[in-house]
């Protein structure tokens, strides 16, 4: 564990996920006091600032709502901040780097110095940084570790590339490749809620399951992000990584201990389970302008004509004894009518006896917005006759679990990468069995198949989405729920 003596070195510093994710999160963390003692941070990039332009940069979303009459935790994070502007393919910017680095160090005690380096960094400079950090900035006397955002590639073969040049210089645990998914607090619940409840570990396959559909909805368009996005396209964006992680939890076998190994070896058995996936089984959907809001193709940064997919709903098949003939639908779109992620387990329906038609139960881990575990379940109406309803058993956070903070997801993976800690992080085989997967059905889109089908900016996707998911085994209840409040927090 990296305790002292560390300095954290965010590469990337000037772009907008250092911006908006990593100082945000560097900071609530060094705000609860879990930053190693003594921490220093420091900001690299191209981008020529002075340390009050970075600074201002750097907490313009952190919400500082301290007293300026005393020192606030954000004046103190401001002080252990500072910012080296340089390349990031030539020796020269690593040597002014490593000068910096050194001149912090010196007022560290003597002993091991560690670094954590954290790239928030585009792709086509992943590897010349790592080449240029370790060869010049690798401490060498302490622990060094790597956090990398995605993309980590674009499909097996470019995914492979990376993951040999860039384990040519650094060791597989010294590297944590982060899927932010995996520090979202219901997707970590979900280990511990299928392990630890005798309740449900009967029931937890193909005997009882009919399908399982995992959600990814978010309200608005790529809205100046498009050229990043459009040569990805929603599969590498959110399936690939996001969802199929979920996945790979919803459906691996126990673990032998909630170990990093153990857990991410039956995170692979998963992935290898699954044959590539088949167009037939997809759905590829970009959505057009409505509402007055521009379509995908009105945003400029998106090339004419683009074919590439906002929506995406594609199917999974495990092939083992416990999820044969179950289909793991993943869902994802981008302008859809609400910002919602969940799984949605629903099992099979009861023997036909007393009751026709009756809904089927399920199972829901919403992991955003308002936090929930929920079952849908059906129980008879209070009162003199005999009537079932649908209703629920609802585990709502906010409600539950009042007095809790639900960390971010990008300072709990700090913390746990600072630990050593790399059970949420992406191992390198987890990766390319991921790729594996993907790689077919990505390159017939890029080969300009498959036209994707339209819908509205603010609508619940392409139409035929409703017969999709029907077609797969999923029956959704008739209008007579009964929850009184769904969604409040
Ligand atoms: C990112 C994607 O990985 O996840 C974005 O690149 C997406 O397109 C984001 O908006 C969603 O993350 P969250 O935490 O807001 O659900």
């Amino acid at each position: 564990e990296l305790k002292e003596n560390t300095i954290i070195i965010v590469f990337g510093a000037s772009g907008d996920l250092a911006k908006k994710k990593t100082f945000p999160a560097l900071f609530g963390l060094y705000k609860q006091g879990l930053l190693p003692r003594g921490v220093h941070i420091v900001g690299y990039a191209r981008t020529k600032m002075n340390d009050h332009e970075f600074k201002k940069r750097q907490v313009s979303y952190v919400k500082g709502t301290d007293d300026p009459a005393v020192k606030s935790p954000l004046d103190e994070f401001k002080e252990i901040s500072s910012y080296i502007s340089g390349p990031y393919d030539e020796d020269s910017g690593f040597q002014a780097l490593e000068e910096h680095l050194l001149s912090i160090e010196t007022k560290y005690a003597s002993g091991p110095h560690n670094r954590l380096f954290y790239f928030a960094l585009p792709p086509s400079v992943f590897i010349p940084v790592a080449e240029g950090v370790k060869k010049h900035n690798y401490s060498k006397n302490g622990i060094n570790r790597l956090i990398i955002e995605k993309p980590f590639g674009k499909d097996l073969e470019s995914s492979r590339e990376l993951l040999s040049a860039i384990g040519k210089q650094w060791a597989e645990e010294e590297t944590f490749r982060i899927d932010h998914y995996l520090g979202k607090e219901v997707v970590k619940n979900i280990l511990l809620f299928r392990f630890s409840n005798g309740a449900f570990s009967p029931s937890w396959n193909n005997r009882a399951i009919s399908n399982v559909q995992i959600m990814f909805k978010e309200p608005f368009g790529t809205e100046g992000r498009g050229g990043y996005f459009d040569e990805f396209g929603i599969l590498r964006d959110i399936l690939q990584n996001h969802l199929t992680q979920v996945l790979t939890i919803l459906a691996m076998e126990p673990p032998a201990s909630f170990g990093a190994k153990d857990i991410r070896d039956e995170k692979v058995k998963v992935l290898q389970a699954i044959s590539p996936i088949a167009p037939e089984d997809t759905l590829l959907g970009q959505y057009v302008a409505a509402k007055g809001k521009p379509g995908y193709l009105d945003d400029d940064t998106v090339p004419k004509g683009s074919k590439c997919p906002t929506f995406a709903a594609t199917t999974l098949y495990i092939k083992n004894e416990r999820w044969e003939g179950v289909p793991f639908i993943l869902i994802a779109g981008k302008a859809l009518d609400e910002a919602k992620v969940e799984v949605r387990i629903q099992f099979k329906d009861v023997t036909e006896g007393a009751f026709k038609d009756i809904p089927r139960n399920e199972l829901v881990f919403r992991i955003q917005p308002s936090e929930a575990v929920y079952l849908k379940i059906n129980a008879k109406v209070p009162g003199l006759h005999t009537r079932a309803l649908p209703t629920n058993m609802d585990l709502t956070y906010k409600r539950q679990f009042p007095e809790s903070k639900i960390p971010d997801a990008y300072e709990a993976l700090i913390l746990d990468a600072l630990r050593g800690d790399s059970s949420n992080f992406v191992r390198d085989d987890e990766l390319d069995g991921a790729w594996k997967i993907f790689t077919p059905i990505l390159h017939w889109i890029d080969g300009k198949n498959g036209d994707p089908i339209k819908y509205e900016y603010g609508s619940t996707g392409p139409e035929e989405f409703g017969d999709y998911i029907a077609a797969r085994g999923y029956r959704p209840s008739d209008g007579q729920y009964f929850w009184p409040t769904p969604h409040a927090a």
